[in-house]
């Protein structure tokens, strides 16, 4: 499904079928997609993917520069100067309204196509224009508060942007496609970035909070455990905030975003049901983890599509009506979702083919 979907530009559409997403890519979405294709025997559209990436960030090189140049000298650029959220399957900012201003993908990627780099021994110099581009983006700008991975609350500063900006600034300083001053630089910046996640963006539960300030969690935080790394696997930070999404966002097998959500009514989404799994397989918690894919995959229509959210346990259920009005139904198939589906049962060594 995700290769019969990929764009000849190597670019991941996020879901074809749904009018609001129909014609972009997220680097966020892509970055999951190509861990996933990575993982599971096909490298090859991972690299395509990385490939439209590294154009994509190569032609905003200046603009990144000029942008770091100006934040620099004390000038706080404007939100819509900055990089978009999305980019047409051509990699062109498009010319529809979106919630730009979202720091997260960048920092995916730049995870994301290191592990890729590692795993199947492509040097990373292959995307050092655009490993470069990201990294001086994400090294000045990591702070800047921006709408969270769904699009939401740009006034905050969220745990999980927090997160993929660390993961993606620590790949750099190790990276063997930039220099020293650059691989320095990331480092310093991923350094902050953890002790800022760690002095500002833990609540009094010892969790992580959804942005800075807020008692509350969002799924999407178990990603700075496995795999962003901002604390490892058992730490007590990791333990509390995986408990508190357990308590407040699983229901019935599968994960909501957060307990305030009314998009589509606030169902469960399968992609972060495998994301809870991922970490639960990563802490050997394998029972756990499965039972996670198999809901995950249960989520399959006839056909093997599987959907951005289900409806069986809604948060918010008088507010489903109103999305399915202005956008139509859930978006399906979600590549996203079959990417995080993808990438757990690699974790866990399931055959998918059974
Ligand atoms: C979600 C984003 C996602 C996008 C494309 C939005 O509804 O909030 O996280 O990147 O869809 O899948």
């Amino acid at each position: 499904m995700i290769s019969a979907h990929q764009a000849e530009t190597g670019a991941y559409p996020a879901c074809e079928e749904f009018s609001a997403y129909r014609g972009y890519s997220w680097f966020r979405d892509g970055s999951f997609i190509a861990e996933g294709m990575s993982r599971q025997g096909q490298p090859g559209s991972a690299t395509a993917f990385h490939d439209w990436c590294g154009r994509v960030l190569a032609s905003r090189q200046r603009q990144v520069a000029e942008l770091v140049r100006q934040a620099r000298s004390g000038v706080v650029p404007e939100a819509k100067d900055m990089l978009p959220t999305r980019f047409t399957l051509a990699g062109e900012s498009g010319a529809d309204e979106w919630w730009d201003l979202q720091l997260d993908g960048y920092g995916a990627w730049l995870w994301a196509v290191h592990e890729h780099a590692a795993r199947h021994q492509v040097a990373p110099e292959r995307w050092r224009v655009g490993i470069e581009t990201a990294c001086d983006y994400l090294a000045q700008f990591w702070n800047t508060p921006c709408y969270d991975w769904w699009e939401e609350h740009a006034e905050q500063r969220h745990g999980s942007t927090l997160g993929a900006a660390y993961a993606g600034l620590a790949a750099c300083a190790a990276s063997p496609a930039l220099d020293d001053r650059r691989r320095t630089l990331a480092g310093a910046a991923a350094a902050q970035v953890k002790d800022t996640i760690l002095t500002e963006g833990v609540a009094g539960g010892g969790h992580l909070s959804k942005w800075i300030g807020t008692d509350a969690v969002d799924a999407s935080l178990a990603a700075c455990v496995v795999p962003f790394g901002v604390v490892p696997v058992g730490h007590p930070v990791a333990a509390a905030t995986l408990a508190k999404i357990e308590t407040d966002l699983l229901a019935g097998g599968g994960v909501h975003r957060f307990a305030a959500d009314v998009f589509f009514g606030g169902g469960q989404w399968p992609l972060l049901s495998c994301l809870l799994g991922w970490n639960h397989a990563r802490a050997g918690r394998r029972d756990k983890a499965a039972g996670l894919l198999r809901w995950a995959m249960a989520q399959a229509d006839p056909d093997g599509l599987v959907p951005e959210q289900v409806g069986h346990h809604l948060l918010h259920p008088e507010h489903r009506p109103e999305w399915i009005a202005k956008w139509g139904p859930v978006a399906k198939p979600l590549l996203w979702s079959h990417g995080m589906i993808l990438i757990l049962a690699d974790e866990l060594g399931t055959n998918l083919e059974n």
